[in-house]
């Protein structure tokens, strides 16, 4: 049997990442806390409710799992919603819950990385057309000011936006997201707004911190054509790339918006990346469609991969080799801020993170500058429209009782974490079924 570790450079961040509202529970004051409550809006009529109960202070028990199992970094996200619950009125007590959280990921030996916006906004703020319209700059810089001047003692390293791209997508494209519409040319104005709220985000941070790190996190897709022969199939494929992957990094690279049919200077968006944070999830096989309302794109998984437990995720291992191709032509240090696999009976997550790690190490190997894994997720959690249906932790939650069960996958990662490298005894252990491509004789 072959025999190797694939090692990873010293300091590599190893964690998991999660979000405020997917967490906390009880959001009561957000844009989603209200969209929740409708019949039709997340699958099952489930509810976040008291999602893992980290507002009720359960966030030190699973930051103790996190940091026993050997995880020297964390990324959550800060409540919006929370810390301004109106317009004229800040919470201080709920910054204060903050510093508490970062004060014991410090304790604990681990890096905090912070994401301001996370999907949620403030109701008040969601009533206003949230980034529909560009009132909203100027209250997401207050809110930002705010939040870095307090949490700032802590923390230098600071994601201004979560998946614009999967935002705008989701909320005006699809319309799986608040606020439901389904508008390209809204979807585009949402965009730009974006992309003006992380540039002013990326300053107001560098005034208040000079040596902060500020990036923002995209989900890259790897689309291809459904029928590589046929030329409008790729042409769907390409131009969804360009709108959806390609937007913001060039946008914060160069200060240029590029959508398909224009184009819009925003100087103060260039060079606005410290790092790039990649979320990357899996693959798609796109053909041409006419369907405006899905962008002129059917979308749908490789059929020769494996699925995910509700067939949401294919295992495709080499994309995330080539979303990190794809980050490195940003030429800013590299941070892949999710990656993971909804797999209620952890038969495929260890299968998933083994290869996927692979694939993160042979980047490493060509010098390529990848700081950090941060896997989603720790524990079950509420996952958007779908509700408690997905389930991506290392640990297993029940929501109504709150026990958590660690799946294999925990240990797994527990290895990678403390070793800081990949071994072919992990392997065998955890995944003996692709030991043989991994570590071919
Ligand atoms: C990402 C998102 C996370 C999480 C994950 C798994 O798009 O940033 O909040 O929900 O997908 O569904």
């Amino acid at each position: 049997m072959a025999q190797a570790t694939f090692h990873f450079p010293r300091g590599f961040l190893w964690g998991t990442a999660t979000a405020a509202y997917q967490v906390e529970g009880n959001n009561i004051h957000s844009s989603w806390w209200a969209w929740e409550q409708k019949p039709g809006h997340i699958l099952n009529g489930d509810k976040s409710g008291l999602a893992c109960d980290w507002w009720g202070g359960r966030w030190r028990e699973d930051l103790d799992r996190a940091a026993e199992a050997g995880q020297n970094a964390h990324r959550f996200s800060v409540e919006w919603g929370r810390i301004q619950p109106e317009p004229d009125r800040w919470d201080e007590d709920a910054l204060d819950r903050y510093r508490q959280i970062l004060r014991g990921l410090v304790e604990r030996g681990m890096t905090p990385m912070v994401t301001l916006h996370h999907f949620t906004e403030p109701s008040w703020v969601a009533e206003k057309g949230g980034w529909e319209d560009e009132a909203i700059l100027a209250h997401f810089e207050k809110y930002v000011n705010k939040v870095v001047e307090a949490l700032k003692d802590y923390v230098s390293l600071w994601v201004t936006l979560n998946e614009p791209n999967v935002y705008a997508a989701n909320g005006y494209v699809t319309g799986d997201f608040p606020p439901g519409k389904h508008d390209l040319g809204t979807a585009f104005r949402v965009m730009v707004n974006l992309g003006r709220g992380h540039a002013a985000a990326y300053h107001a941070i560098h005034k208040l911190q000079a040596h902060a790190r500020v990036g923002m996190a995209v989900m890259y897709r790897g689309f291809s054509p459904a029928k590589p022969w046929f030329p409008l199939d790729s042409l769907a494929a390409s131009q969804l790339s360009r709108v959806f992957n390609d937007f913001f990094p060039r946008l914060a690279a160069d200060g240029v918006a590029r959508l398909p049919f224009s184009s819009q200077r925003i100087p103060e968006a260039k060079g606005t990346q410290d790092y790039f944070g990649v979320n990357y999830y899996t693959c798609e096989r796109v053909a041409f469609s006419l369907d405006s309302s899905q962008a002129f794109a059917r979308r749908n998984l490789p059929a020769d991969a494996q699925l995910s437990h509700t067939n949401w995720i294919a295992n495709v291992p080499e994309g995330m080799f080539a979303a990190l191709k794809w980050a490195l032509q940003f030429k800013v240090p590299i941070i892949i801020t999710e990656n993971g696999v909804d797999d209620p009976d952890d038969r495929l997550r260890p299968r998933y993170l083994a290869e996927h790690l692979h694939q993160v190490w042979r980047a490493v190997n060509f010098n390529w500058p990848v700081k950090g894994y941060f896997h989603w997720t720790l524990v079950d959690n509420f996952e958007w429209e779908r509700g408690w249906t997905q389930r991506f932790g290392l640990w297993e939650l029940d929501p109504e009782t709150q026990v958590r069960r660690k799946r294999p996958s925990a240990d797994l990662y527990a290895e990678i974490c403390h070793e800081n490298g990949i071994s072919s005894e992990m392997v065998a252990r955890y995944a003996p079924e692709i030991f043989e491509k991994m570590f071919p004789n």
